[in-house]
């Protein structure tokens, strides 16, 4: 075996084929993907129509460089996405990229270089969340504040230029949610301050992904910081990798929010393709873009792949069967059925906590539920439900780390939109054997 994976200790089953919300390895078993992956697939497995349209996108031409050519599929396809985003980004524009590493990266360079050309050089910082995921490329593990992710890499990431506060987690709020919105909203003010007007960006997830999974914020949290990034003159970046395309019933999780709520640039990547192809996306607003055009006329950046030809063609026909299929709505209607059955858990010792929107849901365990203590790390509790789950035919996404960054385990779940209320009553079924396994072990 030659690839070089994740784990080195792990025999991982080898893919052969996707249908609809099922997967099925090489051995013949068959897997609801309950986790979408990774929060990546809404539309589903093995959609027929986008692999044409990307073979009809590939017969005309596979590749060009932008430095050399635009496509018409790259255009059609950035105002498509503009216009799912809002208004807020009417005659904005839209960088392509590989994925939402890639595209954070992108969002703080593209932050760093409209400061300067706005006549702010001293803007250089970028703030974001101590409990946060922005990626694992240097910038965005900079930015971020996931400490299992980013430990071994401190002195690669460590620099003055990358700032974090703290976030809302209202399970285990540091302010015992007595205006808890206000008050985390207030740690950005002080970052603010500190900074004596230098910060370039403020740089978050509206609803935690990886790390804390699937908390949403308090009220007036967002509408708040939005307002004080204005104030301060720094741009609003929202992460949206996770959140946004539909997974949690509205277009953009930042659509949940005030109007004044909305960010100046929103980072995409995983549900904008369903994972057909990979692609990330920076939606910029027209002032910012108007910015670079007024100044240099030029954006210092770009990567070898960026809009390629096929990933952008996956993505308008993921796009129009999303459109097609009501997927953003049905992701909305499907919130009930994940609530409802998943709370059901929460009578297992082990299940302190049941919090999601839309698709985006997450199960979070506990050792003792009255102390809320979590489980030691090495028990590797959540990875052992996910593997239990996965023994019986359910895929989720277990993660470590919500409490401290290192302490804490939870499960992700993410499925396709396309599920049946019958298949998330028995995916939650399911996952209650593995977790009653996880909790005799
Ligand atoms: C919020 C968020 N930002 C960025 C990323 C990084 O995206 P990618 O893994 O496509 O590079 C992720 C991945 O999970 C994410 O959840």
């Amino acid at each position: 075996m030659s690839v070089l994976h994740r784990s080195l200790r792990k025999t991982y089953p080898i893919a052969v084929r996707g249908k609809g919300v099922y997967l099925w390895d090489a051995a013949g078993h068959k897997y609801l993907d309950f986790s979408g992956s990774a929060a990546v697939n809404l539309i589903g497995h093995g959609n027929r129509k986008i692999l044409r349209s990307v073979l009809r996108q590939a017969e005309k031409i596979e590749f060009v460089h932008t430095s050399q050519f635009n496509t018409g599929v790259a255009e059609k396809f950035a105002d498509e996405v503009l216009h799912f985003c809002g208004p807020a980004f009417n005659g904005g524009k839209v960088f392509f990229t590989c994925g939402g590493s890639e595209a954070v990266e992108t969002a703080i360079k593209l932050a760093r270089q409209y400061q300067v050309e706005s006549g702010f050089p001293k803007r250089n910082r970028i703030v974001s969340r101590q409990q946060a995921y922005h990626g694992a490329t240097l910038g965005a593990l900079a930015a971020s504040g996931n400490k299992r992710r980013r430990d071994v890499y401190v002195p690669l990431v460590k620099s003055e230029a990358f700032v974090h506060i703290g976030m809302p987690y209202c399970y285990r709020c540091a302010y015992k949610c007595n205006d808890c919105g206000r008050k985390y909203a207030k740690e950005l003010e002080l970052a603010l301050n500190e900074s004596k007007g230098g910060v370039a960006a403020f740089l978050a997830e509206p609803m935690s992904g990886a790390t804390l999974g699937a908390v949403f914020p308090p009220e007036g949290y967002f509408e708040r910081v939005a307002e004080l990034c204005r104030t301060h003159g720094a741009l609003f970046v929202a992460d949206e990798v996770m959140t946004g395309w539909g997974r949690t019933g509205k277009n953009l999780a930042m659509h949940h929010f005030d109007d004044e709520a909305m960010p100046d640039v929103v980072v995409l990547a995983k549900g904008l393709t369903s994972g057909y192809l990979p692609l990330g996306a920076v939606v910029v607003k027209k002032s910012v873009v108007d910015a670079l055009e007024k100044g240099s006329g030029s954006f210092m950046h770009g990567f070898t792949y960026n809009a390629h030809p096929l990933a952008v063609a996956a993505g308008h026909a993921v796009f129009q069967a999303m459109k097609k299929e009501r997927l953003v709505q049905r992701a909305a209607a499907l919130e009930g059925s994940m609530r409802r059955e998943l709370e059901k858990l929460l009578d297992c010792a082990s299940v302190g906590d049941v919090r999601g929107k839309g698709l985006l849901w997450a199960v979070e365990f506990l050792s003792d539920k009255k102390s809320k203590m979590p489980f030691a790390p090495e028990m590797q509790f959540a990875p052992r439900v996910a593997e239990a789950s996965a023994r019986r035919g359910v895929l989720v996404y277990p993660m470590q780390g919500c409490v401290d960054g290192m302490l804490g385990d939870h499960l992700l779940l993410a499925p396709p939109a396309i599920i049946t209320r019958d298949e998330i009553a028995s995916a939650a079924a399911t996952l209650r054997e593995a977790i009653e396994e996880a909790e005799r072990a």
